[in-house]
């Protein structure tokens, strides 16, 4: 597990390969398996493999660009009525599909659209909503953009541990 964590990197450039139908299932599962606030289960996960559709989403901000060549985006998403904490909620979500992805050896990145006042399409969360038939009541947290890396990125290094940002018992105490 720590090895996935560690090799977890965000990948943004993908052969052009279909991800296994078996794979996404295997996505999907962990997506289900995150903790969520007062066990609500507020997620709900939008699959998209139309090359058209992917086109649109990369519109969303321009730091989604790169997904137009995702052979797959899982968008995240919420259902209001059921959730308490839906930041955290769809963030547990968002992990366990980076580490999915990444334990079976595809590459994937998360993409905010919260906000992306440089984007062309107005505010990119109410584009995404239009782009997916998204309905009042469900609101969306982010796109997970998935597929086989095209290089495979360098893993983390103990060097980005830095003991100056961990406290012990008060804040300030090394
Ligand atoms: C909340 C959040 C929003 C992010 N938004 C984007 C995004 O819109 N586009 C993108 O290419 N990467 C996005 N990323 C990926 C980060 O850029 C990436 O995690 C960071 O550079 C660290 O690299 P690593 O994931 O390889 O460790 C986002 C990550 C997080 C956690």
């Amino acid at each position: 597990m720590l090895e996935t964590i560690r090799n977890r990197r965000s990948v943004r450039r993908f052969l052009p390969k279909a991800v296994e139908p078996e794979k996404i299932q295997d996505i999907l599962k962990a997506a289900f398996f995150a903790p969520t606030a007062k066990n609500l289960r507020p997620t709900e996960f939008i699959v998209i493999q139309d090359r058209e559709r992917a086109e649109k989403l990369a519109l969303a901000t321009p730091y989604a660009a790169f997904a137009k060549h995702a052979p797959l985006i899982i968008t995240v998403c919420y259902n209001t009525a059921n959730a308490r904490r839906f930041h955290e909620d769809c963030a547990m979500a968002a992990e366990n599909i980076y580490l999915a992805a990444t334990a079976l050896g595809l590459g994937c990145c998360y993409i905010q659209i919260g906000d992306g006042t440089e984007a062309q399409v107005g505010p990119p969360e109410a584009y995404v909503k239009k782009a997916l038939g998204i309905p009042l009541g469900y609101r969306v947290l982010c796109l997970m953009a998935i597929g086989y890396p095209e290089t495979m990125p360098e893993a983390h290094s103990d060097s980005e541990y830095d003991p100056s940002r961990v406290h012990h018992e008060r804040f300030g105490q090394p």
